[in-house]
């Protein structure tokens, strides 16, 4: 994720205004997505449609996450051809919150999916690792998924598969970072075995739910022990700054993924509300959004070319969202108490969205940095 050492001669989006356009979907499509948030606790909203409950899952992986990742992978290929990819999931997203029919929104989601594989295989000839492979493996679940979808299956039927595309291309990352700090070939030949087994597995949830989430959640367990025991962060804990305020969120979101792993591995498939919103938000809030804060101090300056300083009040959203996880999954949750799963749903919200101004006003407050010191990208 970090490799910025493209050509950019091809690069037809290099200036970072027309880049950041790609942030607009994905922004309405985080909007929509917590609008239907509230809509599912059963909440007043700003805006109520018939469609935005249904949709909330695919907004939130797909158009909003989705989106960054692309982008993101897109910006460190370099070639204009590769921007089909977070366009395709954007406007997806945005399709889905038009009175269009629901499959215009799929198909564009297919496409920049589709867009995302391809973007993995130039990636993968510039830098034959495995890093890169586990990552293409998430896009490919991510494809799996959309199609799916479109043709018919419903979200809670493809969690494992919205999940796969996030977590292998998060822990593909950590690998990439892992490497810098000489890891042992035998190590990485093992996270890629997981991925794959977690890919498999993948699949069999859909096939044979018995047995493939409970694969699932031994493959999310041994991915989280792995990610752990190699991580940079349990040393960069006891560092200061940007490096702990990463390691922070980094470990933090392990927890909640071998919490999502241990569920799947001792209780199978999630069927009730209660299991499904715990093991959901587990991966998707509690992981995936604690290392989307980990990591924006960095990515978001490789794709903007502007700086995003630290500051140390980043960790009131990072602490928000993680107490109000807590309240929402064991009080609300497991406790059945539901004024405490809708406060809960509620601080999530107002900790994803305080993290997004802080992050707004510090990239204007910093102004433009040299393109130069960002090509650098070092990453704690
Ligand atoms: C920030 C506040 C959020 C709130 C208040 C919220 C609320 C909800 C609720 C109440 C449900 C229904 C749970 C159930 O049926 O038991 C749900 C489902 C879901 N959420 Fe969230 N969510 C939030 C963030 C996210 C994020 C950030 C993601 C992904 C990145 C996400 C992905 C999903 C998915 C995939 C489902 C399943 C949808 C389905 O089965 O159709 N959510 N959410």
């Amino acid at each position: 994720m970090y490799d910025l050492t493209h050509d950019g001669r091809r690069d037809g989006h290099r200036s970072p205004r027309l880049r950041s356009l790609y942030l607009i979907p994905g922004g309405v499509a985080l909007l929509a997505g917590l609008d239907a948030g509230l809509l599912l606790l059963g909440l007043p909203t700003p805006v109520r449609t018939d469609r935005l409950p249904e949709v909330h899952g695919m907004l939130m992986v797909l158009a909003f996450v989705g989106t960054l990742v692309a982008l993101e992978r897109s910006v460190a290929l370099g070639r204009r051809w590769g921007y089909a990819a977070p366009a395709g999931l954007g406007l997806g997203g945005i399709a889905l919150l038009t009175p269009l029919p629901a499959w215009s929104g799929g198909w564009l989601m297919v496409l920049g999916t589709a867009c995302l594989v391809a973007v993995y295989v130039p990636l993968w000839r510039r830098a034959p690792a495995a890093a890169v492979l586990v990552q293409a493996g998430g896009a490919v679940l991510a494809t799996g998924a959309t199609v799916l979808w479109v043709g018919g299956v419903p979200v809670h039927a493809l969690l494992p598969w919205l999940a796969g595309f996030l977590v292998l291309t998060i822990a593909g990352e950590r690998l990439e970072l892992a490497r810098v700090g000489n890891l042992d070939p035998g190590t990485e030949t093992a996270v890629m075995l997981i991925a794959g087994a977690a890919a498999l597995a993948t699949v069999a949830s859909l096939l044979w739910p018995a047995v493939g989430y409970r694969l699932l959640g031994a493959t999310y367990l041994s991915l989280t022990v792995w990610l752990v025991r190699h991580d940079v962060a349990r040393r960069t804990i006891r560092s200061t700054g940007l490096p702990r305020f990463m390691a922070a969120c980094l470990l933090a979101g392990y927890a909640w993924l071998a919490l999502a792993g241990a569920y799947w591995l001792i209780g199978g498939r999630a069927d009730g509300a209660a299991t499904y919103d715990l093991v959901v938000h587990s991966v998707f809030l509690g992981f995936v959004v604690s290392m989307i804060m980990a990591h924006a101090p960095v990515i978001l300056p490789a794709v903007l070319r502007r700086p995003l300083p630290y500051r140390p009040v980043m960790y009131l959203p990072a602490v928000l969202l993680h107490a109000s996880l807590l309240l929402r999954v064991v009080v609300g949750d497991v406790g059945g108490v539901r004024w405490a799963w809708q406060a809960g749903g509620v601080l999530n919200i107002v900790a994803l969205l305080l993290f997004v101004l802080l992050a707004a006003w510090s990239v204007l407050a910093a102004g433009r940095l040299p393109v130069r010191r960002l090509a650098g990208g070092g990453l704690p």
